[in-house]
């Protein structure tokens, strides 16, 4: 009887894990351009993360120094962007300790510095405009993007609140495979919604059948805050763009100097195929 439910219990695991591996939630994304390579957007990028990530994240390969490659000077750098040190040298530490941060939010924040390379620029824009009030967290806040997650939305202030509406279609264990209608119900309406949603797929074994359910959760604005919509994505963009700078700050100058190498290369192949016609002229 025990095993029967150990293996019952254990096939449910293998099976809902399996979903979340084969599908997981399917994030729809919508505006942020977060490309954009400009030295003022990477300011107030830079002005956003030490103000408001530092607090909790550090960032360890990056120098306050190394500011100066997006056309700071090393007195604006020390007067408006260094809290946590006076060295200009010093690299960004947070402001809490590990201990202290991993008992406040259950968990220790990651080092921030190559995340906009591991966690992708959309991702993590997207994951900055997908926090939503949420009353079962202890931080009052979850995540689209990134669920339960341990962060509270430190922007929140900027960008004002959203809550979160849930829709759950199911295919009352019915073999979806001759029943797509949930699924399409479940699809359309996560296409329709024009804010950002997530469409998960679940499996749950009951009872020997298989049920399958499939949820569209969407967000909803509920409050204003000090930006607009419009204001905060621009907010997010700078500030991806500013981590995208701390993961890979001689982009810019391996770029340059891969155009100058390929120049070179092309001059030198032009030599090489004037100097075969030339040796071969008189052979021929
Ligand atoms: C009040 C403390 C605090 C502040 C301030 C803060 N974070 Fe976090 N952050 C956390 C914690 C704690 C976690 C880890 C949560 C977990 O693993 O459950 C985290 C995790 C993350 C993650 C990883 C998310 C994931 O899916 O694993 C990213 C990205 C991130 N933070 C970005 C930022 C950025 C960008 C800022 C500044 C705008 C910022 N954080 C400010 C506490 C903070």
């Amino acid at each position: 009887m025990i095993t029967k439910k150990i293996l019952a219990t254990a096939l449910f695991a293998l099976t809902s894990s399996f979903a979340f591996a084969a599908g997981g939630p399917e994030v729809k994304i919508v505006g942020t351009e977060a490309s954009r390579v400009d030295a003022e957007s990477l300011q107030r990028g830079a002005r956003l993360f030490v103000n408001h990530c530092l607090n909790c994240h550090s960032a360890q390969f990056m120098r306050y120094n190394r500011l100066t490659d997006i056309k700071l000077t090393e007195d604006q750098i020390k007067q408006n962007l260094m809290f946590t040190t006076d060295k200009i040298g010093e690299t960004m530490k947070s402001a809490i300790s590990p201990k202290d941060a991993k008992e406040w939010f259950g968990a220790v924040p990651p080092d921030l510095s190559v995340m906009a390379r591991s966690y992708t620029s959309e991702r993590l824009a997207a994951y900055m405009r997908g926090f939503y009030r949420d009353d079962n967290r202890e931080t009052g806040w979850n995540n689209i993007i990134s669920p339960n997650i341990g962060m509270p939305h430190v922007l929140g202030e900027l960008s004002g609140t959203q809550t979160m509406l849930q829709t759950v279609f199911k295919a009352d264990g019915k073999d979806v495979k001759t029943d797509h209608d949930a699924e399409t119900r479940a699809r359309a309406a996560f296409i329709a919604a024009q804010t950002m949603s997530s469409f998960e797929h679940h499996v749950e074994k009951k009872d020997g059948k298989t049920e399958h359910s499939y949820i569209v959760k969407t967000l909803v604005p509920a409050t204003d805050g000090k930006m607009t919509p419009q204001q905060y994505d621009i907010a997010i963009a700078d500030l991806v763009n500013f981590m995208e700078f701390v993961a890979e700050p001689h982009k810019a100058k391996r770029i340059q100097i891969g155009i100058l190498v390929m120049f070179l290369l092309t001059i030198l192949l032009a030599a090489a195929i004037w100097l075969k016609k030339e040796y071969w002229k008189d052979v021929t």
